[in-house]
């Protein structure tokens, strides 16, 4: 099984995508989980990447293709694997679709900007392993401590307002395209198109995760 997550900043890609990688056993690819532990290490890749993405603005398209196309070779994903923010640009998406790599679904969460922007600003995260809470509508057990570790949650420096709504423009620029994209494939060629499923963001976690699981029988 082979899915992209497509959707705004904020939308629940990353939240569903916890859902959906335990359902079918694969691993989730987020390349923004990537980039924010490049970030920490300070590696090379951390350095170059670390002023763009606490601005909001978008990693050039060649860093991101080269981190998928090594990432997707590991043995982890032999069985399949679900991407979390690749692509966002068509120039990413022709990538994938050049080097041959089948796509089975690609599973849009459709939420308006001005939810997105109170989501985002409730959003806190443990570091080490990429698990999703909101203070209100997603809260952990203990407040401001990790279910599982006990450790602190953070805010995404990336999550200020002025950030996210920079965030949804760039969205609405660059990675919007690709809805019309992958549903202009599917029509024109079904056989070869990954299959295209759309659902509304907006309602419990459980709900929407029943809607896409359903969907992706
Ligand atoms: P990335 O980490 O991918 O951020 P994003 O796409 O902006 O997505 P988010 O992680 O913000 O949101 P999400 O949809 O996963 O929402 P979540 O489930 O957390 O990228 C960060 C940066 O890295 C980019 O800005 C860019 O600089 C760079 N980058 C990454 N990939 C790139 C690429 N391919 N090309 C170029 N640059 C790239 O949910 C949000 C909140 O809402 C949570 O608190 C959650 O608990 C809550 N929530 C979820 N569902 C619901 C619901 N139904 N009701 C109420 N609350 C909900």
């Amino acid at each position: 099984m082979r899915i992209i997550m497509l959707g705004a900043p904020g939308a629940g890609k990353g939240t569903q995508a916890q859902f959906i990688t335990e359902r079918f056993d694969i691993p989730q690819i987020s390349t923004g989980d990537m980039l924010r532990a490049a970030v920490k290490a300070e590696s090379d890749l951390g350095k170059q990447v670390k002023e763009v993405m606490a601005t909001g603005g978008l990693v050039s398209d060649d860093i991101i293709i080269a981190l998928i196309e090594e990432r997707i070779q590991q043995p982890d994903c032999k069985n399949g694997f679900l991407l979390d923010g690749f692509p966002r640009t068509i120039p990413q998406a022709e990538a994938l679709k050049d080097q041959g790599i089948a796509i089975d679904f690609v599973v849009e969460i459709a939420v308006d900007d001005e939810e997105i922007v109170s989501r985002l600003s409730g959003r806190r995260v443990h570091e080490g392993s990429g698990r999703i809470y909101h203070v209100k509508y997603d809260p952990p057990k203990v407040e401001g401590k990790d279910d599982e570790t006990g450790e602190a949650l953070v805010q995404r420096e990336d999550d200020k307002e002025e950030t996210v709504r920079k965030r949804l423009k760039i969205y609405h620029d660059q990675t919007a395209p690709l809805v019309g994209y992958y549903q202009d494939w599917a029509a024109e060629a079904p056989e070869d198109a990954p299959k295209y499923v759309r659902v509304e963001g907006v309602g419990s976690l459980d709900s929407i995760r029943d809607q896409i699981l359903s969907k992706l029988q």
